[in-house]
């Protein structure tokens, strides 16, 4: 199974492109989107109402829109009910009150976001395509940098918690047997909660990091002939590059004939900035729009080429 991620600058055409690419997957390939943007439009391209659950558009195509408020409470929820099992004591705090702090904490949507994107992997993989329709840039890169960032954090705290417990080890040895009143706490790493949480914490995020990094993810990246869409794709290109996540095919959305001048200069810094990656150029209103929706439909180009 492969993914791809759309990704640029909000408003470059993300979700037109993703929308078009995914239908021209779908001729061929059991093909599943997943829009991840809050602001979603998935639905109004495809002129349907969609729910945080797949809903078939054709045999090959379904189309998701992921409803980030809830997927945040859910995580949040879940979260805190691995940390009350792991630490017992928290169930004498009061957990509603941790539950309003956490809430606003800062990186919770990013990790939801990973959570479900990584859910979303391990659990579709009848389809042959996954397309990630992504937030714009900011976000995107946050979420996309977070794997490798929580890797490093838990090898620390695995350290953390396996000198705890040997320190546990040695004052139960030291105390000897101990009265029937007297608690124990766990020194045993086999039967610790805290540390068995960390070490599948740890494989999943290896296992994620893995597979963004490997052949099958590619990572197409979206621009307009503008400089304020070419200053934002440096920064994305940059940050891929600090992440080794593959970008795979650059697309310069919106050309027309006047702007033609703007989209070759454009073109000739991206592609100095990143060697031998495909480009393809889709021109303004390039493609059939939806009657209903006003939406650019199909795009009459075949994009998927370099995807396959
Ligand atoms: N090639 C094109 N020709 C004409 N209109 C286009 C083209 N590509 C996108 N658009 C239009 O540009 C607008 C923005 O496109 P779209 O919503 O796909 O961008 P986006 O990058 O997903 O935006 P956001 O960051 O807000 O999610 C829409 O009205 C869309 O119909
Ligand atoms: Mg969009």
């Amino acid at each position: 199974m492969k993914t791809l991620f759309v990704t640029g600058k909000g408003g470059v055409g993300k979700s037109t492109l993703s929308a078009a690419m995914a239908w021209q997957l779908s001729q061929q390939y059991r093909v599943l989107i997943v829009s991840l943007d809050p602001a979603h439009n998935l639905g109004d391209i495809f002129n349907m109402t969609l729910k945080d659950k797949k809903t078939r558009y054709t045999d090959t195509l379904y189309l998701k829109e992921i409803d980030l408020k809830k997927l945040t409470k859910e995580y949040l929820k879940k979260e805190i009910d691995i940390l009350s099992s792991s630490y017992k004591y928290l169930q004498v705090l009061n957990l509603d009150n941790y539950f309003s702090v956490l809430k606003y904490s800062p990186g919770i949507e990013e990790y939801a976001l990973l959570t479900s994107i990584e859910k979303t992997i391990r659990e579709e993989k009848d389809f042959d395509y996954i397309v990630f329709d992504t937030p714009p840039t900011g976000l995107t890169l946050r979420f996309l940098a977070l794997p490798k960032i929580t890797i490093t954090w838990v090898e620390r705290l695995i350290t953390i918690r396996q000198q705890i417990l040997k320190k546990r080890y040695t004052i139960h040895r030291i105390r000897g047997s101990l009265s029937d009143s007297e608690t124990v706490l766990d020194y045993d790493e086999q039967s610790d909660r805290v540390l068995t949480r960390l070490h599948d914490l740890h494989q999943t995020y290896e296992e994620l990091n893995k597979k963004l990094q490997g052949p099958d993810t590619y990572i197409c990246l979206v621009f307009n002939p503008d400089i304020l869409s070419l200053k934002e794709s440096a920064r994305l290109i940059e940050g891929l590059k600090d992440l080794k996540l593959p970008l795979r095919l650059l697309i310069n959305n919106k050309v027309t004939v006047e702007n033609i001048i703007m989209a070759e200069k454009v073109e000739v810094s991206m592609t100095s900035m990143v060697k031998n990656i495909p480009l393809e150029r889709v021109p303004l209103a390039g493609g059939i729009f939806n009657e209903k929706t006003s939406t650019l439909y199909h795009i009459e180009k075949d994009l998927t080429q370099h995807l396959r």
